[in-house]
């Protein structure tokens, strides 16, 4: 009998992408199809862990044995994530979520118009909460993964990136091309470098990634 690589573990997982109201029936949002983090909330539960997944709008089914907090904001997805860590201690936090950097600041409680040719809404924007970050910097804080999807020079700034969030393990989408698709290729900068888990399906991935982040785990009394 082998025990399971995160047997009695807590995993907290973001995924897919935010939606940012325009009006009531207008938004912002991404391409993010949520599959790398749905994949990776199964290869946690798979691995034994108890997997709680804050998800925004998207079409797929959750994994067995897992629970998810529907939201679509940013915000939301903030709120959600720190009730989350408040109501029970979680050892590992993963986002993966594509989270929108920016929200309408002037959103309309009213169906917008067109009114005229020239006649334009005229967006303001404003900065939504880093959720990850956020996290990274808590006291207590778990075992934080970040995700990045750079379109060049991953290498370099993933490295950067990792220490920015100031997280222990930042895993990088080689290339912008994977939103959406079943496979995918990644890298992991940690502080001893970076490793590449070469291309696969993303639930192959999601279990190396989860052996990956379990070793880590084991490895440190630091979360
Ligand atoms: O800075 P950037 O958006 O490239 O960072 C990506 C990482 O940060 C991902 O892990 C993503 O889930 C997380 N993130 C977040 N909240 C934000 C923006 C990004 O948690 N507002």
């Amino acid at each position: 009998f082998q025990p399971k690589l995160l047997t009695g573990r807590r995993v907290l997982i973001t995924a897919g992408p935010t939606f940012e109201p325009i009006d009531p029936v207008r938004g912002i949002t991404n391409l993010s199809s949520g599959k790398m983090g749905y994949a990776i909330a199964q290869a946690a539960r798979e691995a034994g862990a108890v997997v709680t997944l804050v998800s925004g709008p998207t079409a797929l089914e959750l994994p067995y044995g897992t629970s998810r907090i529907a939201v679509q904001t940013a915000q939301q997805m903030h709120d959600a994530v720190m009730s989350a860590l408040a109501g029970q201690k979680q050892d590992i936090f993963i986002a993966v979520a594509a989270v929108a950097d920016w929200k309408v600041a002037n959103a309309s409680t009213q169906k917008l118009k067109k009114t005229g040719e020239q006649d334009m809404p005229q967006l303001q924007f404003a900065q939504n909460p880093d959720i990850l970050a956020n996290v990274a910097a808590m006291p207590d804080r778990p075992y934080c993964v970040g995700f990045a999807a750079e379109s060049e020079n991953l290498l370099q700034f993933g490295a950067a990136k990792r220490a920015k969030k100031n997280v222990p393990l930042l895993v990088g989408n080689i290339g912008h091309h994977t939103f959406g698709q079943d496979d995918n290729e990644l890298v992991l900068f940690d502080e001893q470098g970076h490793k590449n888990l070469p291309r696969a399906d993303k639930q192959t991935l999601a279990t190396q990634l989860i052996a990956e982040i379990a070793s880590r785990v084991s490895n440190t009394n630091r979360h």
